[in-house]
């Protein structure tokens, strides 16, 4: 398919273009900013993601068909096969609701990743746990079989309004021990085994007025020095065409004002900045810091 250089689209060549152009537009845009980009299966019926009961939860759900599933991995691995900067792919985001099956987890996750590597051996494949991925606990146990190595990466999911401690009323400084060592169980030990680990949600409300979030957020950051997590935040956008029925919605999340113009907590910016770069391993010992 051809693609369009971004100065080249205007809003009247926009309409030429079907959504997957627009994806794979995007997709080079990133490319030309040396962006390195993970593909990231998020629901089956389109729509905002995610409900324990939208029925799109888990494999097998009403609106999440397996083999639909297994031609969409396909059809994207092979349309981003010869992409170098796409680098990854998920299988699935947030798993969850009633069905959730650890028996059709491992089937499903090994079929899921071994097409992926049929298709693309060099892609990174990702994958993601349960109960809305926060839980991969039961890796512990009993890891995936899989014919190749050196290459699988866990995700995990973690925010304020799901962590399970009481930002509310409790000592922040408690409630974040207490928060350390659950997602420590729910898959931060993997680390601990020399496995890759990439912490691929996390975020909060970005006014700053959202207390509980704010301590969350302090704890977080901390966290996330500690272990050097890999990390994405949940989210760069600022607004949305439209999202839950609703035109120009502002995502109190984004990084982005609604207009996208500017940050949002420019005092966050500065945060996050200092987590940008490895903080152990090799190549921190060849950096220096002010702290
Ligand atoms: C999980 O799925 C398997 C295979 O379909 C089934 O045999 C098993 O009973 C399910 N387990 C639960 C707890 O539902």
């Amino acid at each position: 398919m051809s693609r369009l250089p971004v100065s080249a689209l205007t809003i009247r060549n926009f309409f030429f273009l079907s959504l997957v152009q627009v994806y794979q537009e995007v997709v080079s845009a990133l490319a030309r900013q040396n962006i390195m980009v993970i593909l990231d299966n998020q629901l089956s019926k389109p729509g905002w993601c995610c409900s324990r009961y939208d029925g799109d939860g888990f494999f097998g759900d009403k609106y999440f068909d397996i083999e639909e599933w297994f031609s969409g991995l396909k059809i994207m691995a092979t349309m981003f096969n010869s992409t170098p900067n796409v680098v990854g792919m998920s299988l699935r985001n947030e798993l969850r609701g009633p069905n959730q099956n650890l028996t059709l987890w491992y089937r499903y996750m090994q079929e899921g990743a071994e097409l992926l590597h049929s298709i693309n051996p060099n892609l990174l494949v990702i994958l993601s746990g349960l109960d809305y991925d926060k839980d991969l606990s039961f890796l512990l146990l009993k890891q995936p079989t899989l014919t190749f190595t050196n290459k699988l990466v866990y995700e995990l999911h973690w925010y304020g309004f799901s962590d399970g401690g009481d930002w509310e009323n409790g000592n922040p400084n408690n409630v974040c021990a207490s928060v350390e060592k659950s997602t420590l169980l729910r898959g931060g030990f993997l680390l601990g085994q020399g496995r890759p680990l990439f912490l691929s949600e996390f975020g909060f409300d970005q006014s700053g007025t959202h207390v509980t979030d704010n301590r969350y957020l302090t704890c977080f950051l901390s966290v996330a020095a500690e272990w050097d997590l890999d990390w994405a935040l949940w989210a760069l956008q600022g607004s949305y065409y439209l999202r839950q029925g609703e035109v120009a919605y502002d995502e109190s999340y984004g990084l982005l004002t609604w207009d996208w113009c500017k940050a949002r907590n420019p005092s966050f910016v500065k945060r996050i900045s200092a987590l940008q770069s490895p903080l152990q391993g090799p190549v921190y010992r060849t950096r220096s810091h002010t702290i």
